[in-house]
């Protein structure tokens, strides 16, 4: 079976054909339909928690947009909350923490598996529905980006203590980000034996960090998390993504334990062709913003990015970042057709 996503993250792409395309944060409240199922939910730990709303939530953007790729719909401050750090979601805000006090406050708990089993049950429910030819992705937040929100006890600007946390506290940052590597392992290994194909790891704050702490607190852990579940699950690739790493995306690229590598939007993809793709397949990497305007601004910009990274079977077209919720879902119809060719 030809699974256009999977394939290219394989080495096995056709180069003729198009760039495989998913979008980061495809599900989400830029759709009417994922707005009207998430009123079914108030609190959204639980809509991720439920198999039912969290598959369905999954396969809205496929159905309407058909992209190669269905990202598991879950969040990935539901590991951190497994392990009792509970996360609330607040509206209007985002997610909100007790804020750490010391690094002995986490530790792989008993029983941690049974509050994230729901998101093992939801990949089979949604791998049953999906067409053959998607490949179903799953994924975790990378060590670093989660101990952010726990240590700073939710999204922050600059991450201040936590980037504190680690210079300061290099023994106590490094418990925390063991209980992470070990935990985030598991589950994703539960999202693959569930059905998931392939895995992205999200490090959305990477870029706070200084180029040797990238390379202690980003690239190691997510490395020992791929090389560990590699020896496991040797056909499911992962996608790193260390967002704002700048000329630091070369020791992700270079390191062989990544298929793919992310790039966020502020990568020229005539760089990444030369700097990246020869060690790994480049996902990415337009403007959030340009799918909001839409227009000849985003066309070009589409142009741009296959101009530079696509035509090798080497590509996977995606944003820098994920959708926003004003984005007008006739654009990522759009958007889409346009990577095929067909617009
Ligand atoms: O379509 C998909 O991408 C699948 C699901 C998904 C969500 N979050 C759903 C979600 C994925 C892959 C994530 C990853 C995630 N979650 C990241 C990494 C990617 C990135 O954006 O940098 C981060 C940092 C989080 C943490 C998180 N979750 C924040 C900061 C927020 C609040 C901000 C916001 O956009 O509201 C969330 C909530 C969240 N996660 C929503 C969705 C659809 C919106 C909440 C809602 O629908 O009520």
């Amino acid at each position: 079976m030809v699974k256009p996503l999977l394939d290219t993250l394989s080495g096995a792409a056709d180069p003729e054909g198009p760039s495989p395309v998913w979008l980061m944060r495809q599900a989400g409240r830029y759709l009417p339909e994922y707005r009207a199922l998430r009123a079914e939910a108030k609190d959204f730990v639980r809509f991720c928690l439920s198999p039912d709303l969290a598959a369905e939530a999954t396969l809205q953007p496929i159905r309407r947009f058909g992209m190669d790729g269905a990202i598991l719909f879950a969040d990935i401050l539901l590991l951190p909350h497994a392990l009792g750090r509970e996360v609330r979601f607040v509206e209007g805000h985002g997610p909100v923490f007790e804020p750490l006090e010391r690094p002995d406050e986490v530790a792989v708990r008993e029983g941690w598996q049974q509050v994230t089993a729901p998101v093992a049950e939801t990949v089979r429910r949604v791998r049953a529905a999906l067409p053959a030819e998607t490949t179903l992705i799953g994924f975790a937040g990378a060590p670093w980006t989660v101990l952010t929100y726990l240590i700073e006890g939710g999204g922050s600007r600059d991450h201040m203590r936590a980037r504190q946390w680690a210079y300061g506290n290099p023994a106590g940052f490094q418990h925390l980000t063991d209980v992470l590597v070990e935990t985030t392992v598991e589950y994703i290994a539960a999202q693959i034996e569930a059905g998931a194909d392939a895995y992205q790891l999200f490090d959305s704050w990477a870029g706070a960090l200084t180029a040797d702490g990238m390379e202690r607190w980003s690239l190691a852990p997510c490395v020992a998390i791929a090389t560990a579940l590699r020896e496991r699950f040797p056909d499911v690739p992962c996608i790193m993504f260390p967002r704002a790493a700048g000329p630091m995306l070369t020791r992700f690229a270079v390191n062989g334990a990544f298929a793919g590598i992310g790039i966020d939007s502020a990568v020229s993809p005539a760089w990444a062709a030369t700097a990246l793709q020869p060690h790994a397949v480049v996902q990415g990497n337009l403007d959030p913003a340009l799918l909001i305007t839409g227009g000849e601004a985003m066309r070009s910009g589409v142009r741009d990015i296959l101009a530079g990274l696509g035509g090798k079977g080497r590509h996977i077209f995606n944003l820098g970042h994920g959708i926003t919720p004003q984005t007008p879902p006739e654009h990522v119809a759009e958007l889409v057709a346009l990577v095929r060719g067909e617009a």
